[in-house]
């Protein structure tokens, strides 16, 4: 495993394949630096998957599928049948509440059994491709979703302007490219709300513990040039009582056959907030995030990580030494607090009564 210092000013690809290995970002370092992981060896994707150096959960699909055509090309799964085995267990299970790791996982396996390295890396490719693709679908779709909800607020405030510039779209955690390959899922149709001239601001929510949203999100932000303000977690449901957003738009790590969606912790909250406020509450994820082998939320795995990320921040203690903490990483929030769900192919009208 390698790293460099590099600085980008366009588009930056989160996660791919380049000279034999696994390309990052390495997220942990944002936003002070810019540093690209270069990966060739199993054991140090799933370390970097673990400590959150790739994450959200279509980059760690796509992070998955080229650990697959790193398996293989390390072990061979035809020669090492045994060690392949145990290698692609091992990513597929680095972090559980991500359906997407997992599936995307079980896409390439088997291809790599049947085809070798190189046919593992053409299935990881397509992949990249489709997550590319989807995102710009849903930052579309999301955006035209966002424009018709919110346009009695545009009415109300914006006089003669057909289209002004007044939506406030508030947000959890990072769903941009850096949680997908490039754009994201709700902060593309953030992106796309932006680009249109439709956004008033983005109000991220800065998601405790590991910060996500005040270290990824406002980056992403600032390089789209998107005006935005930053605030704690604990503000968004007075911030929606106040009148302050128009819509909230969160991304998924796993939404449920009955439309129940897990996603970083304090998106729940977020959700009773809006629904309190009568504000519009917009999941944004790509078809591949639904899993319909899991039929509601209560039988989503949820990921509990280590308490140290509660007790201390970024390496400084801010509790007492020995306190202990409890740490999910997600929360479920239930379908009927959930307006629309915006995907790649469709979007699905829950508060209309429509179903996945
Ligand atoms: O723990 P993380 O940073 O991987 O959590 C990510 C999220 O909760 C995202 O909202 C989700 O994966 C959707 S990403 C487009």
């Amino acid at each position: 495993m390698g790293s460099t210092a590099e600085h980008h000013e366009s588009k930056i690809r989160t996660v791919d394949w380049v000279d034999d290995a696994v390309l990052l970002v390495d997220q942990t370092v944002l936003p002070q630096r810019v540093e690209m992981l270069r990966i060739d060896r199993v054991a140090d994707l799933v370390a970097a998957i673990v400590r959150l150096s790739v994450r959200g959960a279509p980059a760690l699909g796509v992070a998955g599928a080229y650990g697959v055509a790193l398996a293989a090309s390390q072990h061979g799964p035809t020669a090492d049948r045994e060690a392949f085995d145990g290698a692609v267990e091992s990513i597929r299970t680095a972090r559980p509440t991500a359906v997407n790791l997992a599936l995307m996982v079980d896409r390439v396996t088997p291809v790599a059994v049947a085809g070798g390295f190189e046919a593992a890396l053409a299935e990881a490719d397509r992949i990249r491709d489709e997550e590319l693709a989807a995102s710009v679908a849903m930052g579309d779709a999301g955006a035209d979703l966002v424009a018709e909800l919110v346009a009695g607020a545009g009415a109300r405030a914006g006089g003669a302007d057909a289209e002004p510039a007044n939506i406030r779209a508030m947000t959890i955690c990072n769903t941009g490219g850096l949680a997908t390959v490039e754009r994201g899922t709700a902060l593309a149709v953030i992106q796309t709300l932006h680009e249109r001239g439709r956004l008033a601001e983005a109000l991220p929510v800065e998601t405790r513990p590991l910060l996500q949203g005040g270290r990824l999100t406002t980056w992403e932000l600032r390089r789209m040039g998107a005006p935005h303000r930053l605030l704690v977690d604990s503000a968004a449901p007075f911030l929606l009582a106040r009148g302050q957003a128009d819509v909230v738009l969160i991304g998924a790590d796993r939404v449920a056959g009955n439309g129940d969606t897990a996603n970083k912790i304090g998106s729940f909250g977020l959700a009773l907030g809006a629904a309190h406020a009568g504000v519009p509450f917009i999941v944004v994820a790509p078809e591949t995030t639904i899993d319909l082998q899991t039929l509601t939320g209560a039988d989503i795995e949820i990921e509990d990580r280590d308490g140290d990320e509660v007790t201390g921040v970024r390496g400084i203690a801010i509790a007492p030494e020995g306190t202990e903490a409890v740490n999910p990483a997600f929360d479920v929030t239930p379908v009927g607090l959930i307006t629309a769900l915006v995907t790649d192919r469709r979007v699905v009208r829950f508060d209309r009564g429509e179903t996945l």
